[in-house]
């Protein structure tokens, strides 16, 4: 199975819409080609015989957590299809396992029962490797609180995952510099987290999110600390990565922004879907 179906699955599509920030598709230029190396059976991953399979498939998936004697109960029996190309919004009131949700598929915990299948890949089967693997290259997640390194410059904590991912410094470095230029956040290279603005966090994190050009983009709570200026820049780029790249997009919150654009929307209740539309 070629790389090439694993491209057509992620459905790149053009657009003649400016990005955000500038942001525009020479960034396709600048890729680094990682999806295709990792999503070659080479290195264990397995390809979709078929583009029109979902992407995300979940059957009967749970998540409890046991505190002392007591179970806490984080998702309750959801079954999920979702193609490659969705924006999807999860909403829910505070609790509902909209996190929860987030941490399965980003592949930062496994399920109490059921299966999560994400791009042909088991991920309760998954082995340390693969899903090291899988969270580097497959999703990239914006955290609620950012989790950016502390001791890091914005440029540093941006290039990390690629590095990791054994991409050669000065592709990194290029590749790092354009995606921050695209988010206005050249003159806050060398900056440490604790020297930016909640915005040039959380642009820094979708930064972060991106350089290894994921598949997914997993995004919780990503205007929470915004104004609604920089809220809705965020959504809005976020929206154009999906319509100009293909990439899924699942975003968890409590705002109304991303619903214009959104392809579903998913409300979760007590750990339960009781609305999808
Ligand atoms: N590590 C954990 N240990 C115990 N219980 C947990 C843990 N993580 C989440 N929970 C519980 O699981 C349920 C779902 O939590 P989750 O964080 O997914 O909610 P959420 O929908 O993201 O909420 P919010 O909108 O406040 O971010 C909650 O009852 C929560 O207390
Ligand atoms: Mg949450």
């Amino acid at each position: 199975m070629s790389a090439r179906n694993w491209q057509r699955f992620r459905c790149i599509s053009g657009g003649d819409k400016p990005l955000p920030y500038g942001l525009n598709s020479d960034l396709r230029g600048s890729r680094m080609e990682t999806n295709q190396y990792v999503h070659s059976e080479n290195k264990g991953l397995t390809m979709p015989d078929d583009a029109k399979r979902p992407l995300i498939q979940a059957r009967g998936l749970s998540k409890s957590y046991r505190l002392g004697a007591s179970e806490v109960v984080g998702l309750n029996n959801i079954d999920l299809h979702l193609s490659a190309g969705e924006l999807v919004v999860l909403k829910g009131n505070s609790g509902s396992g909209k996190s929860t949700l987030l941490a399965l598929l980003a592949g930062l915990d496994q399920p109490t029962a059921g299966d999560l299948i994400v791009a042909d890949q088991n991920l309760k089967k998954a082995t340390p490797r693969q899903l090291t693997q899988y969270r580097r290259e497959i999703v990239g997640v914006v955290f609620q609180s950012f989790n950016l390194l502390p001791t890091l410059t914005v440029l540093e904590n941006v290039s990390l995952p690629a590095l990791l991912a054994g991409h050669r410094h000065p592709e990194v470095k290029a590749k790092a510099l354009q995606l921050l230029a695209s988010l206005d956040l050249t003159p806050r290279l060398h900056h440490l987290p604790a020297q930016l603005s909640g915005g040039e966090m959380q642009r820094t994190a979708i930064a972060r999110a991106l350089i290894n050009d994921p598949a997914i983009i997993l995004a919780d709570e990503p205007t929470g600390n915004l104004d609604s200026h920089n809220g809705r820049a965020v959504i809005e780029l976020l929206g154009s990565l999906n319509r100009r790249l293909g990439t899924t997009v699942i975003i968890a919150t409590h705002s109304n922004l991303a619903d214009p654009i959104a392809t579903t929307s998913i409300y979760l209740t007590d750990g339960a879907i009781t609305a999808w539309s």
